[in-house]
């Protein structure tokens, strides 16, 4: 089906033969897929011998509705497109260890067991939202991987403000929220041994058409729809995402990257409240370190390195 939304989506008109040829399948086989496709929502013409030629598209996942008009020399150059799928990250991680390219990105429309940090959920309900995972194979040390996971989360930011003109910024360590709220997690987990970092799957659940949230979130989570007035078009935003993730790969190669993170931060500055397994406590946010940990100076003046911890910003997702 792939194969003929490609040829489809070049502006071509589609003969039913000549795409039978060159597919080995049966005219019938053919007129099937396309059926399959009109399912889907594309309207496709029929024009009697010419064959076919498609008039619009769908708010479609599929690999070639991303893949056009993609402008990435590695990132998403591989796309593994599931309709459902019990969770982008656990089946990226089984196509890594296979061997899987640099790069590869795998999307579905629907997650039956999403997974979120700390052994928690992602409610990942089909159409309404981008459950994607990106796998990496970094040249780097493990101690190195924090800056993937600052990488992931600028660039997942700025495509969100390019693609819906929402002033998207990173909550400490790499939640995207928009007017207070969280439209996006990310959930990095990593291949490596003591010198070797074999593979990265960088793992993202964004928020896009939902208007309901399950009650422990409601009050926490919105959708880019409700907070930018407009239907978003997912295929667009991943685009952007992966055009913006090879430019953070840039900015982090001039050493720029901690900069441009910064800028966009909603965490550093602010006044938090520290929710880690040592203890909890507040503070004002101060700086991320280059190793990815948020230093809070708390209300002793002292300042306090904070690796893995729950941070709430004051004034974000219901922290007063
Ligand atoms: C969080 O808890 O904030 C992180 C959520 C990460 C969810 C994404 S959705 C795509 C990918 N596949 C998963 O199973 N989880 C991540």
């Amino acid at each position: 089906m792939e194969r003929i939304l490609e040829r489809l989506l070049a502006g071509e008109t589609v003969s039913g033969q000549a795409i039978s040829a060159e597919l080995g399948i049966t005219r019938a086989a053919v007129w099937k897929q396309i059926e399959q496709l009109r399912a889907l929502g594309f309207v496709i013409e029929s024009q009697g011998k010419q064959g076919y030629r498609l008039l619009s598209c769908p708010d479609s996942l599929m690999a070639p509705v991303i893949a056009r008009g993609l402008q990435t020399r590695w990132a998403g150059r591989q796309i593994v497109y599931l309709p459902s799928v019990d969770s982008t990250n656990r089946r990226a991680r089984q196509l890594a260890a296979e061997g899987a390219p640099h790069g590869t990105l795998v999307i579905a429309d629907e997650q039956t067991a999403g997974r979120g940090r700390r052994g928690r959920g992602w409610i990942s309900p089909a159409g309404e939202g981008v459950f994607m995972s990106l796998i990496l194979r970094p040249q780097s040390h493990p101690s190195e991987v924090a800056r993937l996971s600052m990488q992931t989360a600028l660039a997942v930011a700025l495509s969100i403000a390019q693609t819906t003109g929402l002033d998207a910024r990173i909550k400490w360590p790499n939640d995207i929220v928009c007017g207070g709220r969280k439209v996006c997690g990310m959930l990095l987990e990593m291949n490596a041994d003591e010198q070797e970092v074999h593979d990265v799957v960088a793992g993202i659940g964004i928020n896009v058409h939902q208007t309901q949230f399950a009650p422990e979130i409601a009050q926490t989570a919105s959708s880019l729809d409700l907070l930018s007035g407009q239907r978003v078009c997912r295929a667009a935003l991943v685009r952007a995402f992966l055009e913006a993730f090879e430019r953070t790969e840039a900015l982090a190669a001039q050493g720029a990257l901690m900069d441009a993170y910064r800028a966009r931060s909603a965490t550093l500055g602010q006044r938090v409240q520290v929710i880690a397994p040592a203890g909890s406590f507040t503070g004002t946010a101060l700086e991320v370190t280059d190793s990815g940990s948020l230093i809070v100076e708390d209300e002793e003046g002292q300042r306090r390195e904070v690796l893995a911890a729950d941070v709430s910003v004051r004034g974000l997702m219901g922290y007063a």
